[in-house]
């Protein structure tokens, strides 16, 4: 039985709900061995999926857990999804800025995967912050100050969880299907009402090519049809890491300074912006152009910033403590030019090595540590002028400058 829906795949085959259930529920069970899920997430990853197969292998990730309902909380709830890049902190600025606007928000954040960091990691930065908090603990902090961002509660869609892990070590991690279905299963048990998805394109991200961005986005969108979830899709560059930080401590500073309005001429800001201003739109159901006023008058005001101290005191957090390495090494330009490329890809991988991730599971992070980008794309140096600041703790990596920068 197993052997003929492997097959009926590997033939291009649609799958029926039963024959999609049978497999992926026994391999859940363990009933099904790890190489005959990964014949099958192959023949999926080659031959796609049809929409029918995709909506029932979504209903089969979420009916794998528990299933949150905030249906309680008063507004329209708007989640938000980021399919991964290098220094992508924008959930740390933008859940204040939306609750700023009076939308509440729970959003449920996960740790960093291959070079990408997680916004678990980066909270966890903060001295003191608690990312465990239970149901009723969250339930009260939104109904108390209307946000609240932590790890996932509960058993949510283990079976993502499982084929995850799989799709990691067996190359078969960027089949859109299997993205779209990931994503949205954990969105929809995760109990919101609208979903925004940003998804990266580029060398950093799990997708280089706009035309698979795209399909990804209008699936998704087709996905949220059949469940009757709004989702809205913005497509956003990741050749370029996001912003002038990547590695955890460093991240929150930066986010800080976007909320306190000091960041300005970072490409950081503009898609925290338009994130932002497309979450308040959908859960205020008024237009984006109306949203994004409320959006830069709490920045200017001070309000999204009041609304993180909020949150980071309230989860135990202390943000006088957080800190970065004392040791550090400036990257200097071995010439004059305009800078052309910043390789988001190199990038994380350095980060990593400097230990703002993890290389193995048994590795633990360094909170302190990771690069500041002193230049960014498009800017003229001169020789000897410093591009970027790596903030280090025992030796330095390698560090193929060529790979790193474009200088022309
Ligand atoms: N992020 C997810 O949550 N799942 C995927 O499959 C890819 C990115």
């Amino acid at each position: 039985m197993i052997l003929d829906i492997i097959n009926k795949k590997r033939l291009g085959k649609e799958l029926s709900y039963q024959e999609l259930d049978t497999i992926f529920n026994g391999y859940l069970k363990g009933d099904v061995a790890d190489y005959q899920m990964s014949a099958l997430l192959m023949a999926i990853c080659i031959n796609g999926m049809t929409d029918e197969e995709i909506f029932a292998l979504t209903k089969i990730f979420i009916d794998s857990g528990d299933i949150l309902d905030f249906s309680d909380l008063p507004g329209i709830k708007v989640d938000k999804h980021s399919t991964g890049g290098i220094g992508d902190k924008t959930t740390l600025v933008i859940v204040p800025i939306v609750a700023a606007c009076g939308c509440p928000v729970v959003k449920m954040s996960g740790r960093g995967l291959g070079y990408t960091g997680g916004t678990i990691d980066k909270l966890e930065s903060i001295p003191g912050y608690r990312i465990d908090l239970s149901d009723d603990e969250i339930l009260k902090q939104v109904y108390d100050i209307g946000l609240v961002v932590t790890g996932q509660t509960g058993d949510l869609v283990p079976m993502d969880k499982a084929i995850y892990a799989l799709r990691d070590v067996t190359s078969t991690v960027s089949s859109i299907p299997l993205i779209a279905s990931s994503i949205m299963s954990k969105k929809i048990a995760g109990g919101a009402d609208k979903i925004l998805i940003d998804i990266k394109v580029g060398n950093g991200a799990l997708l280089s090519n706009r035309e698979d961005a795209k399909k990804l986005g209008d699936l998704m969108i087709r996905i949220g049809e059949y469940y009757g979830r709004e989702v809205r899709t913005i497509l956003s560059d990741m050749n370029t890491p996001l912003g002038k930080t990547i590695g955890n401590s460093l991240e929150v500073l930066e986010a800080i300074d976007v909320l306190r309005g000091v960041e300005k001429d970072n490409p950081l800001v503009d898609l925290c912006v338009t994130l932002a201003s497309n979450m308040v739109s959908m859960s205020l159901d008024i237009p984006v152009k109306e949203a994004k006023e409320k959006v830069l008058e709490v920045i200017q005001n001070g309000s999204a910033y009041h609304k993180f101290e909020e949150m980071v005191q309230r989860q135990g957090g202390n943000l006088s403590k957080v800190k970065v390495s004392n040791h550090v090494y400036f990257l200097k330009s071995p010439k004059k030019g305009v800078i052309q490329k910043i390789d988001a890809l190199e990038f994380g991988k350095l980060a990593l090595y400097l230990g703002a991730g993890k290389m193995s599971m048994d590795d633990s992070i360094d909170y302190t540590v990771g690069v500041k980008l002193n230049k960014l794309l498009g800017e003229t140096v001169k020789k000897g002028e410093v591009l970027a600041t790596l903030y280090y703790k025992k030796k330095l990596p390698e560090i193929v400058f060529d790979n790193l920068y474009k200088i022309d």
